[in-house]
């Protein structure tokens, strides 16, 4: 298909994802047709170096990899597709893998987006609180600044106000709490002489709302989106105490971190925690099928089956496309792919330079605030003024990202998630990337902070 033939077709049929298709009018839009490791070429021959793994931290092993498509292509001359009630041998054979690197987790429920392996947990939570509690366990604790996806039920749980606005009335039975970004202390204090509040406020929510109204609490272990924020050490210990207090489920969405991104298999592996559930998408097949995963403690999944002469006490869900086995079977190749090329240490190896480069601009650049991060999931904080902390408009974060494009690298930031807070640039290159990738980045970084501000 020509160049022009590709742009008019999506001009004139394609709703983009996070939009606004007015520009379109006068601009064409950027269409990538084909990608080789770091690199992402668009229609009119460009090359790109994507610092953001597909855009949204996914094809973590990089672009065009001929082992990925071969195991995928192969299994769907096989078999292409079961219905999740049954069982396939790539479904048996991931959830095996998966679980080997999940201590203490050991069921497996596929699906095939981050937003729906979120509310397959919530559903868990549900249906555990009617079996138990009479209903009453059903409320889910969310974080402020975190994102748990973009259905109704995952939107009511995300922490990110502007997102949600006007896309209400949202699920009931969803409660916010504190993010735990020290650079920007909810409760105005400071790591070294503070008792953790972030965490403890957890403890008062829980008792606020009613103990026995409370099944889980939702969290990030890293956030991402809402731009990048590790916990202190002693914030996760801390939650789980709570949890087990008040008999609530930890359920962590490993959606960004999960399969490598952090350093760790996990995010939670980067902190002292034993979650009861957890969540993973994107990254978990690098891009390769579209799959998500809720992974299950033996426990929690030993409610559904307790009584087996109730027709309601199982867990009654189906996700579709659950059932196909591209996904499984491209998760095995990237878990052993991540393996073989000890790409989780080049994730720290490369997390540690590109941290130490951006602390580099930190020192040039007035404008960056804070830099956080986590192997390769990176974060840096624009503000105007170090002082007072006032973000940098989203007009010049906007032209600060798209000076980098311009310039043929692909950088993220923080989009359209917090009314006057989306100034964080963000982050995240394959695991394959290596040193002169982060150079060539950092270059196009350090320039577009030149001319922008
Ligand atoms: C932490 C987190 N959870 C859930 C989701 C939702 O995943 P999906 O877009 O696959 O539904 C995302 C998406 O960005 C995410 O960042």
């Amino acid at each position: 298909m020509s160049e022009n033939t590709i742009i008019q077709n999506d001009k004139q049929h394609v709703w983009h994802h996070l939009t606004q298709h007015k520009a379109f009018e006068t601009v064409d839009p950027l269409v990538i047709v084909k990608g080789k490791g770091m690199v992402v070429t668009d229609s009119k021959g460009d090359d790109y170096l994507d610092a953001t793994s597909g855009g949204v931290w996914t094809v973590n092993l990089g672009f065009g990899r001929d082992d990925m498509v071969e195991v995928v292509s192969n299994q769907l001359k096989d078999l292409p597709y079961f219905a999740g009630s049954f069982g396939t041998e790539p479904g048996a054979k991931f959830a095996q893998k998966l679980t080997s690197l999940m201590p203490g987790l050991d069921r497996v429920y596929y699906s095939n987006s981050g937003s729906e392996a979120n509310e397959k947990g919530y559903k868990m939570v549900r249906q555990r609180a009617h079996s138990y509690n009479d209903g009453k366990k059903h409320k889910i604790i969310y974080r402020d600044r975190d994102y748990h996806g973009t259905t109704i039920g995952a939107l009511s749980s995300t922490g990110h106000a502007q997102r949600k606005n006007q896309y209400g009335p949202f699920a009931p039975g969803f409660v916010e709490m504190p993010h735990c970004c020290c650079y920007r202390c909810p409760f105005g204090k400071k790591y070294g002489e503070c008792n953790i509040e972030c965490a403890h406020a957890l403890e008062t929510i829980i008792k606020q709302e009613g103990p026995d109204t409370v099944g889980s609490v939702v969290l990030e272990p890293i956030t991402a989106g809402g731009g990048v924020i590790p916990p202190v050490p002693e914030y996760f210990p801390i939650i789980e105490s709570i949890c087990r207090k008040y008999d609530v489920l930890l359920h962590i969405d490993e959606v960004v971190c999960g399969i490598g991104r952090t350093g760790k298999w996990f995010g939670y592996q980067n902190y002292d925690v034993q979650p009861d559930i957890v969540t993973i998408a994107k990254g978990l097949a690098a891009g390769y099928a579209a799959i998500s995963v809720t992974v299950t403690s033996e426990k929690v999944f030993d409610y559904f089956k307790q009584d087996p002469t109730d027709p309601e006490s199982y867990f009654r869900d189906i996700s579709t496309f659950g059932g196909c086995t591209a996904g499984p079977v491209a998760g095995v190749k990237t878990l052993s792919i991540i393996q073989s090329e000890n790409l989780l240490e080049n994730v720290n190896t490369m997390g540690d330079y590109l941290m130490d480069k951006l602390f580099e601009l930190q020192e040039k650049h007035p404008v960056i605030g804070d830099v956080r991060g986590k192997g390769l999931l990176c974060g840096v904080e624009l503000v105007k003024d170090r002082k007072t902390k006032e973000p940098l408009s989203d007009e010049i974060v906007i032209a600060i990202a798209g000076h980098c494009l311009k310039n043929k690298v692909m950088i993220g930031r923080s989009n359209r998630s917090f009314v006057n807070a989306n100034n964080v640039l963000l982050f995240s290159p394959a695991f394959i990337t290596t040193k002169s990738d982060i150079d060539a980045i950092i270059t196009a970084v350090d320039n577009a902070l030149e001319v922008n501000t």
